[in-house]
């Protein structure tokens, strides 16, 4: 993408703690013209560029208002997740994290094209609620909103944006799941598939 965020409109879901709100903060501090902040409970927020508005990411009635109310969109960060800590072979656990992690992104990224360009992050472990009780090292959610947003200005597609994930950036890049993807688009461009 290579554009810097200035002048620009972000929407940030999950916007209230954690990593969406450092990412709502860094979108301001780039010079973000209005960052929406999509939370489950009512927000105020200081700086008057951003518009807190009610979104709870499996709610499809709520994505439909939300894409009405969003005039123009440049940046949709689909930031908010969940990880239950609980047995994955229970069905409705597993439904729960796809509901949120999966169809959530899917119906807000359908929901915007074709306007949207795309970026994915695999992000290592951070300070916040999510990973509070895992013990191993955690890159601040401030450092991690600036290095997501630097890449995506540098036009990367796959941003590795911690120390932790950044190890793996190499192999991810180079291996067998990437390299079918490229394959899998390349062939998608040959021929698009009819609608
Ligand atoms: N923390 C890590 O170590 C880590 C590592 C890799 C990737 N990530 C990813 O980074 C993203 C941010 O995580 P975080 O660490 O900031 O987690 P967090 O502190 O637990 O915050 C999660 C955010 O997602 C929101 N959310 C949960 N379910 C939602 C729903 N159905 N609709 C709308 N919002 C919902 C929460 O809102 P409420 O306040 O209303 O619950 C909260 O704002 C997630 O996608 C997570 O998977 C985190």
């Amino acid at each position: 993408m290579g554009s810097t965020f200035a002048g620009k409109t972000v929407l940030v879901t999950g916007a209230n703690r954690g990593l969406g709100q450092a990412l709502v903060d860094e979108a301001l501090r780039r010079g973000a013209e209005r960052v929406y902040a999509g939370t489950r409970r009512p927000l105020s927020h200081p700086d008057e560029r951003v518009t807190p508005t009610m979104l709870d990411v499996t709610d499809e009635s709520q994505i439909e208002r939300v894409v009405a109310e969003v005039e123009s969109l440049d940046v949709l960060v689909n930031n908010a997740g969940v990880a239950i800590y609980d047995d994955l072979s229970d069905r409705a656990v597993l439904e729960r994290h796809l509901a949120v992690n999966a169809f959530g992104p899917w119906l807000l990224t359908n929901a915007f094209l074709p306007h949207l360009t795309v970026h994915a992050v695999l992000a290592g472990p951070m300070d916040t609620d999510m990973s509070r009780d895992v013990p191993v090292a955690k890159a601040s959610t401030e450092t991690v909103a600036r290095a997501m947003f630097d890449a995506v200005q540098a036009g990367e597609d796959d941003i590795f944006p911690d120390p932790i994930s950044a190890t793996l950036a190499e192999s991810w890049r180079t291996g067998a799941v990437k390299q079918m993807e490229r394959q899998n688009a390349a062939l998608v461009a040959a021929e698009p598939i009819a609608a």
